[in-house]
This record gives C-alpha cells, sequence and structure tokens, in this order.
C-alpha cells in the first residue's frame, strides 16, 4: 500500500504532462481556425499576389474584384496609385454606413502577399499557416497574439454596417490556435 501511494504521488505530475492533445481534437480546432480564415471579411484581405482586394460576400450582388480598379501593389497600401487610405480612413469610430468604405484604427491595407488564403484548400492554409517562413515569421503563440490585438481581426468580427461575421469571436480564434499547437499543428494531409 505505502508503495502503491508513492507511486501515484510520483506519477500525478507526469500524468498531468501527459493530458496531451490528440491530434484529433488539433484537427478540430483547425477546422474552427479554416472557417474564420476562408472567411470573406479575412480573405477579402488576405487575397496573395494578385494586389487587388475583393469584395466578396458584400451581401449583396455578385462576388468580385474591387471596384474602382484599386490595386495595393508592392507598398500594399497602393502608394504606386490611390493609396487605401484615399478612401479607407484611419478611425476608431463605428462603420454603420452600408457600402461605405470601412475604417479601422490602423491603416487600411493588404497583407504581405504569402498570407494569401483567397481560394486556398483547409490543407493548403494550415500548411502555409504552421511554418514561420510562409506565415511572416510568427510562432503559434505570436498568432495568437496576432489575432487577440490586430485592428483587422477586431474588425473582421465586428465589421458593421450589415456585413456578414466569421463564426466565433477573437477569443475563440486564439483558444483553437492554442489547442492546434499544443496537438503539434497537425493538418490534414500530414
Ligand atoms: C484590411 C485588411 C485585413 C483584413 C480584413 C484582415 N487582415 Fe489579417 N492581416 C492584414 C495585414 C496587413 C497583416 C500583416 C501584419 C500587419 O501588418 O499587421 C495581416 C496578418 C494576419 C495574420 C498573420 C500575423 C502576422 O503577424 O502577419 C493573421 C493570423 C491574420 N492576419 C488573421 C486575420 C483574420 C483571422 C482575419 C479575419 C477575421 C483578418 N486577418 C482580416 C490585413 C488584414
Ligand atoms: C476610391 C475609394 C477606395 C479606395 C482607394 C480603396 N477602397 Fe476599399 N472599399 C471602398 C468601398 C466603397 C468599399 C465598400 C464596398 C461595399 O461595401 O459596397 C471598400 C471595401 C473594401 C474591402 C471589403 C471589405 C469587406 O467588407 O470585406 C476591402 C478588403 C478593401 N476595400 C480593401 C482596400 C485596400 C487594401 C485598398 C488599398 C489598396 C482599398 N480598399 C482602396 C473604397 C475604396
Amino acid at each position: 500500500m505505502r508503495m502503491l501511494i508513492a507511486v501515484m504521488f510520483i506519477a500525478q505530475p507526469l500524468a498531468a504532462q501527459d493530458l496531451t492533445v490528440t491530434r484529433e481534437e488539433g484537427l478540430a480546432a483547425w477546422d474552427r481556425v479554416f472557417a474564420v480564415a476562408s472567411h470573406p471579411r479575412c480573405t477579402n484581405c488576405h487575397v496573395g499576389d494578385q494586389g487587388a482586394p475583393m469584395w466578396n460576400g458584400l451581401g449583396y450582388g455578385e462576388d468580385r474584384v474591387h471596384g474602382m480598379n484599386v490595386r495595393a501593389d508592392e507598398s500594399r497600401i497602393g502608394a504606386e496609385s490611390v493609396p487605401c487610405r484615399t478612401c479607407h480612413v484611419t478611425s476608431a469610430s463605428e462603420n454603420t454606413v452600408p457600402h461605405a468604405p470601412p475604417h479601422i484604427d490602423e491603416a487600411w491595407r493588404l497583407p504581405p502577399a504569402e498570407l494569401s488564403w483567397l481560394d486556398k484548400t483547409s490543407a493548403e492554409i494550415c500548411a502555409q499557416m504552421r511554418n514561420p517562413d510562409t506565415n511572416d515569421g510568427n510562432s503559434v503563440a505570436e498568432l495568437m497574439d496576432h489575432v487577440k490585438t490586430s485592428e483587422f481581426v477586431n474588425w473582421g468580427f465586428a465589421p458593421g454596417a450589415g456585413r456578414s461575421v466569421p463564426p466565433g469571436s477573437t477569443t475563440q480564434l486564439a483558444q483553437d490556435l492554442d489547442v492546434w499547437g499544443a496537438a503539434g499543428t497537425p493538418c490534414l494531409d500530414g
């Protein structure tokens, strides 16, 4: 009996460490991350090297490329042609008017081309997101920090003016990234 108690004592901290997240749980968490990343509120900016933002899922009309021939170009802010800020002013006030250019308390711009999610599969985005070479140099912890603090992500979940929102919240998204990371960032194809 004494022995058994001693063993249980020693075993306890190890058991706590052994409570690892399973691959299945990690993949389920990734599914929820993908549901957000593939939503138009994110993919309209995360377009890759086409350089033109999208007007998908605005709630009216066909999905299409941003009107008025807007291009982000190398600068990602359209400095070479018409800068985003010409219409997307920097302002913390609410987005209330439908079809007005959305604005946030941060300079509106496209992400680096490597953060391309538009028309990509879950496996493609997963492989890209877990690799710092293709995710803007981030660890999973840094990605979590980004989704909790980024004005862009925050806007995506509260875009106002009748725009649809991705499932969940910034907190839920950070939690899902955490679970996915703890499971070893599994992707469907490996
Ligand atoms: C207005 C354009 C815009 C929208 C909309 C947008 N993003 Fe981004 N995103 C960016 C930019 C720009 C970056 C590059 C980092 C930076 O400059 O802040 C970025 C980077 C990221 C990164 C990588 C972190 C990093 O340090 O680069 C993640 C993850 C991300 N965005 C998630 C999202 C999610 C999720 C949504 C939708 C809820 C979203 N973004 C919507 C512009 C946008
Ligand atoms: C000439 C004005 C103008 C310029 C310049 C402009 N935009 Fe827009 N943008 C708009 C308008 C207006 C809308 C809203 C369209 C609607 O909802 O009907 C919009 C919407 C968007 C959306 C879609 C938001 C959503 O709800 O998903 C993105 C993404 C976007 N713009 C990115 C950019 C980027 C990046 C730049 C700079 C490279 C830029 N825009 C430059 C006028 C502009």
